[in-house]
């Protein structure tokens, strides 16, 4: 399916006013999305484990207008009160969105979001918060087409929530989701993300996520500016090519269970990250000095005993710990003991792999 698939042919149901609400997750990169072209493509393919506790929940309720507006008519809401400041991102994401949801300026809508995680903790929430939105508009699309599919639904969420946040396509379903085009993994898709579609030895299901709090102030570089610093970047080509590697490696790690290569794959593109942020013009350092310290001592602990923990991390300082549930145990006794010291306020959120999102 590619864009045009996604523009509706005309509704068949005509609905006055109603209220929808999802509840969408988080998602944590394994191989990382860096780089994007026009239209909100992905310069490379990268797949994610979905999370289950960090979450936005978001209610639209809507109200047919007398006669079709020439602007988009909405109210937003932010923890119950109003956010003004959020009416840019959702004006644009309107924008884009519109040839595939024509019926956007028939309504005025109210739009309430709230997160699961603290407001400040320096967790990006539009993954969580863009699939959310799509997806309660997918709702009222449905509500008026209700002949759709199963499939085309979640498809088109996903293409949606593209057109908010890229990552946020990598949240409509579980547990792990891969987007872009890849030529070893049939059905891949620049617009939309899908389900891993090859097999997943058991030890990678029920995965832990420590997100441990290194930084909780405002993001340093937006990922709009983060991901224009790959066009003209002298590594950029290497290291788009490197994601496809790894995507085709990941294939044997997770049929196999294979927990040292997928340490591996794993703290490398984190590292590969930041070192395209570090080697871009111009530069920066999103790493903090306990995000090192972290680090060393996740390594550190893996040699004295054969955990198989590991970190990635995303466009900032906070550092997600991974590791199979069969370690929970040890594994969070070493994250109290020994990394919790280095949290902004000993502050830090445990997660695991989660399923996708859910209508409530
Ligand atoms: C480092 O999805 O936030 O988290 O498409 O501009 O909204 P936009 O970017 P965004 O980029 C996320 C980048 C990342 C890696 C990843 O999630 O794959």
């Amino acid at each position: 399916m590619t864009g045009t698939d996604f523009v509706p042919l005309a509704y068949s149901k005509k609905i006055a006013n109603g209220k929808i609400t999802w509840k969408s997750p988080s998602n944590i990169a394994l191989v990382k999305y860096w780089g994007k072209k026009e239209n909100q493509i992905p310069a490379n393919p990268s797949i994610s484990f979905t999370l289950d506790t960090c979450a936005t929940t978001t209610t639209v309720s809507y109200q047919k207008l007398e006669e079709e507006g020439n602007e988009f008519s909405f109210d937003l809401r932010f923890e119950g009160k109003p956010k003004e400041s959020f009416r840019p991102k959702i004006l644009t994401f309107f924008q884009r969105v519109e040839k595939y949801l024509p019926f956007l300026k028939s309504y005025h809508f109210t739009i309430e979001t709230s997160n699961s995680f603290p407001h400040s903790s320096g967790i990006a929430s539009s993954a969580s918060g863009m699939s959310a939105l799509s997806l309660c508009l997918m709702s009222l699309e449905k509500e008026l087409h209700p002949e759709m599919s199963g499939e085309y639904f979640n498809k088109k969420a996903s293409f949606l929530a593209r057109l908010g946040s890229g990552s946020a396509c990598r949240s409509i379903e579980g547990d792990l989701m891969e987007w872009g085009l890849h030529s070893d993994t049939e059905g891949s898709s620049n617009e939309y993300a899908i389900k891993y579609p090859y097999p997943v030895h058991e030890v990678f299901k029920n995965y832990q996520d420590t997100i441990l709090l290194v930084d909780k102030g405002q993001k340093q570089v937006s990922s709009t500016v983060g991901h224009d610093l790959m066009h003209d970047h002298p590594f950029a080509e290497k290291r788009f090519s490197q994601a496809h590697t790894n995507l085709t490696k990941l294939r044997s790690v997770f049929a196999d269970g294979d927990l040292d290569g997928f340490i591996k794959i794993v703290e490398s593109e984190a590292l590969t990250l930041h070192a395209m942020m570090m080697t871009s013009l111009p530069y920066f350092i999103l790493m903090k000095p306990n995000t090192l310290e972290i680090i060393n001592k996740i390594w550190s602990f893996r040699e004295r005993t054969n955990s198989h923990v590991c970190f990635t991390l995303d466009a900032g300082a906070n550092v997600h710990v991974l590791y199979p549930e069969a370690e929970k145990e040890i594994v969070y006794q070493f994250i109290k003991n020994e990394l919790v010291a280095y949290c902004e306020n000993g502050q830090y959120i445990c997660d695991a792999i989660g399923y996708g999102a859910k209508k409530m």
